[in-house]
C-alpha cells in the first residue's frame, strides 16, 4: 500500500487550534462542531505518527464579560473563571482530547501579548489616534454605518449598536496588503471560496485598526501606555502564539509555528484571515501555515443564538445519541465549509444507518458467527481476500480526505469497507457454512480483519466504541495507539484472539420517540 498520509503536504509536527470561545456564552452545538472537528484531525495525525498539539481554551477579556460579571456581581477574573469551566467539562464530556488549554486571563499569554505588539510597535506599524464609531459589545467590534441593519442594529446580534469615542493606538493594516495578498494566493486558506471571500475584503481596501481601549480595564495592559488596554481581539488571537511558546519558550514556539492549521468558522474569517497574519508579518513572524473556514450550523435556517433560544447543548444529545453517535454526526453529516442545518430525524436517520445498522451489525454478526462457528476465536484474514484490494482503495480515500480537512468524506470512504464486508458475509452466508471449515474460517478472518481496519479509520470519530470494538475482537490496548499506514494494511489480524459477544454497542432508536 501507498504512504498516502504522508505524500500530501503536511509534515509533522502538527499543530491544530480551535477559536477560544467568549466566556459569556455556554457551549453549544456550534461551538462543539468545531472542538469536535479539530479533535478528530488531531487524532488523525495522531494515528499517522505526528506529534501532534491540540489547542482549545478561552477568551476572557473585553467589555462583554465585565458586564457579564457586573450583572453577576462577580468580579471580572471570578467570572471568567467560573464560565471558562463550562467549556472545559463540556469537552471533557465529549472525549475531546486536548493537548492544551489557554486561558486569555493566564499572566504566559499577558507576556506574550505585549511582547508581540511591542514587536510590531518596534517594526513602526501602529501609530495613536482618536477613534469614534458604532461599536457592537457583543461583536467586540466597530461597524461602519453601511454595515448596520435598521435602526442602527448590529447584522450579527440585531441589536442596537453604540457610539464610542475614545483615544486608540491604531495598527497599520492599509500597509500590508501586498504581503496579505500574497499569503492568500499562496494556499493558506481552505476551502476556495473562504480564501476568495478573504481576498475579496482585501481588494474593497484596508483601513488601519483600531487596537487598544481606555474605555475598559478588563484586558491585557498596552506596555508602553498606561490607561490602555489592548482590544479584546488583538489579545484573543495572540493566544495561538502564546501555546506554541512565544513570549516564554523559543524553543517551543520554533517547532511548533510554522506548523499552525486554525480551525474557524466563518464568523471571524476577517480577524483571522486578514488582521491575524496582518500582524505576525508586522511583528515579524510567519503567517499561519492554514487556516480552516466551516460555516454554520444552522436551526430552521437560523445561526444558532442565545437571543433566539435556539442554542442547544452538546449534553441535549448525547443522552440520546451518546458521545460517539453525537460526534459521528457532527463530523459525518456537517460537510466541512457549507452551512447546514441541524435535523434531529436527520441525525436519528444517520446514527441507524450507519452505526447501528452498518458497523454494529457488522460487529454483532462476526460476534456471533464466530462463536457459533469458529468456537469462538477469531481467524486470520485470508491475504488473497476481495475485500484486501477495497480496504487500500478506502483507506487512500479515507487519508485523502482527513489530509484536506473534510471528515464527512473520510467517514463516508471509511464506511465503504463496512458496508462490503456486510455485502461479502450476506453472498457468503458463512452462518451455514459448516462449523470450523476452512471456508468459514477464511469469511469470518476476513469479515474480522475488517472490523479491526475499521475500528482504527473510525477512531477519530469513535473515541470509546472503537475501544470497545477492539477489545471484543481480542486485541490488545487501543485502535487510537496505531500507526498509519502501517496498520491499515490487510492482514493485520493476528487470530487465534478470543470474541466476545456483548450488548449492541449502537441500539437502533426509533424516530417518532426521539424526534
Ligand atoms: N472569542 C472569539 C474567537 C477568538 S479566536 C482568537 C469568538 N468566540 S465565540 O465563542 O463566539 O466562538 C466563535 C466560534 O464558535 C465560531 O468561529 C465557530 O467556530 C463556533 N461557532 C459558534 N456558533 C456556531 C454555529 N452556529 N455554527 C458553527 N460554528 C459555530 O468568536
Amino acid at each position: 500500500m501507498t504512504d498516502v498520509g504522508r505524500t500530501l503536504d503536511h509534515v509533522s509536527p502538527f499543530y491544530i487550534t480551535t477559536p477560544i470561545y467568549y466566556v459569556n456564552d455556554a457551549p453549544h452545538i456550534g461551538h462543539a462542531y468545531t472542538t469536535v472537528t479539530a479533535d478528530a484531525i488531531a487524532r488523525w495525525h495522531r494515528l499517522l505518527g505526528d506529534e501532534t498539539m491540540f489547542l482549545t481554551g478561552t477568551d476572557e477579556h473585553g467589555l462583554k464579560v465585565q458586564r457579564a460579571a457586573e450583572e453577576n456581581g462577580r468580579t471580572p477574573a471570578e467570572h471568567a473563571q467560573l464560565t471558562s469551566q463550562r467549556f472545559r467539562d463540556t469537552w471533557d464530556s465529549l472525549d475531546v482530547a486536548y493537548d492544551q488549554y489557554i486561558r486569555t486571563t493566564e499572566p504566559r499569554h499577558h507576556v506574550a501579548t505585549q511582547e508581540l505588539l511591542t514587536k510590531v510597535k518596534d517594526n513602526g506599524y501602529i501609530y495613536k489616534d482618536t477613534y469614534a464609531g458604532f461599536y457592537c459589545v457583543g461583536c467586540e467590534a466597530y461597524y461602519v454605518e453601511d454595515d448596520l441593519g435598521p435602526d442602527n442594529t448590529c447584522p450579527v446580534h440585531e441589536k442596537p449598536v453604540e457610539w464610542l469615542e475614545e483615544d486608540n493606538y491604531f495598527f497599520k493594516l492599509s500597509a500590508l496588503a501586498d504581503e496579505l495578498t500574497a499569503w492568500l494566493e499562496s494556499g493558506a486558506v481552505r476551502p476556495d471560496g473562504k480564501r476568495n471571500e478573504a481576498l475579496g475584503i482585501i481588494k474593497q481596501g484596508l483601513d488601519d485598526v483600531s487596537i487598544s481601549r481606555t474605555s475598559i480595564d478588563w484586558g491585557v495592559p498596552v506596555p508602553w501606555d498606561e490607561g490602555h488596554v489592548f482590544y479584546v481581539w488583538y489579545d484573543a488571537l495572540i493566544n495561538y502564539a502564546t501555546a506554541a511558546g512565544f513570549g516564554s519558550d523559543t524553543e517551543s514556539f520554533e517547532k511548533w509555528w510554522p506548523h499552525v492549521h486554525h480551525v474557524i468558522g466563518k464568523d471571524i474569517l476577517r480577524f483571522h484571515c486578514v488582521y491575524w497574519p496582518a500582524m505576525l508579518i508586522a511583528a515579524g513572524l510567519q503567517p499561519p501555515k492554514q487556516i480552516n473556514v466551516h460555516g454554520y450550523l444552522l436551526l430552521g435556517g437560523k445561526k444558532l443564538s442565545k437571543t433566539g433560544l435556539t442554542q442547544i447543548a452538546p449534553a441535549d444529545l448525547t443522552g440520546t445519541f451518546g458521545v460517539d453517535g453525537f460526534r459521528y454526526h457532527l463530523l459525518r453529516d456537517v460537510s466541512f465549509g457549507p452551512d447546514s442545518d441541524f435535523s434531529h430525524e436527520g441525525m436519528v436517520v444517520r446514527y441507524n444507518t450507519d452505526l447501528a445498522n452498518n458497523l454494529g451489525n457488522l460487529l454483532n454478526r462476526v460476534a456471533t458467527v464466530v462463536g457459533k462457528k469458529c468456537g469462538g476465536i477469531g481467524p486470520t484474514p485470508n491475504p488473497e481476500s476481495p475485500l484486501a484490494a477495497v480496504v487500500a482503495d478506502a483507506y487512500a480515500k479515507t487519508a485523502d480526505f482527513w489530509d484536506k480537512m473534510q471528515p464527512s468524506f473520510a467517514l463516508d470512504a471509511t464506511w465503504d469497507i463496512i458496508k462490503a464486508a456486510n455485502v461479502y458475509l450476506e453472498q457468503n452466508e458463512p452462518w451455514k457454512m459448516e462449523a470450523g471449515s476452512p471456508e468459514v474460517m477464511n469469511v469470518m478472518g476476513d469479515a474480522i480483519e475488517v472490523l479491526r481496519i475499521a475500528a482504527i479509520l473510525s477512531s477519530p470519530a469513535l473515541t470509546s466504541s472503537t475501544d470497545e470494538i477492539w477489545r471484543r475482537i481480542g486485541l490488545e490496548g487501543s485502535p487510537a495507539d496505531q500507526v498509519l499506514p502501517g496498520a491499515a494494511q490487510w492482514g493485520g489480524y493476528p487470530g487465534g484472539l478470543e470474541v466476545e459477544k456483548g450488548a449492541p454497542l449502537f441500539p437502533r432508536l426509533k424516530v417518532e420517540e426521539n424526534s
